[in-house]
């Protein structure tokens, strides 16, 4: 694994010699906080050496080096999900490359579907924990010793310092912020309404397609490791309505404004 991951580095060398410090994921509809950054270099996923290439309307397929609010970072500009038909090992490739390309956080942002009775479209959740559904596990296989240990812990998956950081920075603004556990399922239907009733029996708060792969990754190599998410449509009885990704595209890029405010004020402070 190592060798391939240095392969990808080797590349990324001849574009670019910028250092980031922080790795970022933009999920589906909030692939614009890329507007914000400074760019150094933006290199298409097709061109580099190992990335699988995205296939999904709203993921723009780009890594992105520059600054953001005077920090270095790297940010994929769009994300790999399983449902797409990668392995759980392609996806989350290139966290592997942002941690050997010396970030010391990686930052998530994703869309996902309120099961907590107390949420409302367009709110943003910190993930304080989550739940893998997946059915399936990035680490399975042979471990590479070099890059991660064979079981990781993940009793603390979610960095506390950071999140209490994170929700400093939203009340100054006077940002509502939620926080909560993280469903993760492969996707791509959205749920029934007693799927959706099931997340919440089990003591989720939302469910999405993606991250936890990325995360499990992320901890696999000691990354400390943000993710936030844009609650895009509500799967609470009473409230389900008919959704489409492109209208979690849409209810995502509303949202956005107030997550770019929290995740480029955040990053100085890490
Ligand atoms: N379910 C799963 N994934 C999602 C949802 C949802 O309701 N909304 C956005 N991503």
């Amino acid at each position: 694994m190592l060798e391939k991951i240095k392969q990808t580095i080797g590349f990324i060398k001849t574009q670019t010699s910028f250092e980031p410090q922080i790795g970022i994921i933009l999920g589906t509809g909030l692939g614009n906080l890329a507007n914000d950054i400074q760019i150094q270099c933006a290199i298409p996923y097709a061109d580099i050496p190992n990335f699988p290439v995205s296939t999904v309307i709203g993921h723009k397929g780009q890594l992105v080096f520059g600054t953001l609010n005077g920090v270095n970072v790297v940010a994929m500009q769009g994300r790999f999900h399983f449902y797409e038909g990668y392995t759980m090992q392609e996806l989350s490739f290139p966290i592997r490359v942002m941690k050997y390309l010396g970030i010391k956080t990686l930052v998530l942002s994703n869309a996902s579907g309120g099961v907590n009775p107390n949420f409302e479209v367009g709110d943003i959740m910190i993930i304080t924990d989550h739940i893998n559904l997946m059915g399936s596990n990035p680490l399975l296989g042979k471990n590479d010793d070099e890059v991660g240990h064979r079981f990781p812990d993940m009793s603390h998956a979610y960095d506390k310092g950071i999140i209490n950081k994170a929700l400093a920075i939203a009340a100054k603004h006077g940002i509502k912020c939620q926080q909560g556990v993280y469903a993760a399922v492969t996707g791509p239907c959205f749920e029934t309404p007693s799927e959706y009733k099931y997340m919440y029996v089990i003591g989720a708060d939302c469910v999405g397609m993606s991250t936890v792969p990325e995360v499990i990754v992320a901890r696999h190599m000691d990354l400390p490791v943000f993710a936030v998410s844009i609650i895009t449509d509500l799967g609470v009885i009473g409230k389900i309505v008919e959704i489409s990704h492109e209208e979690v595209i849409q209810a995502a890029n509303n949202a956005e404004p107030k997550m770019t405010k929290i995740i480029s004020e955040l990053i100085r402070e890490l």
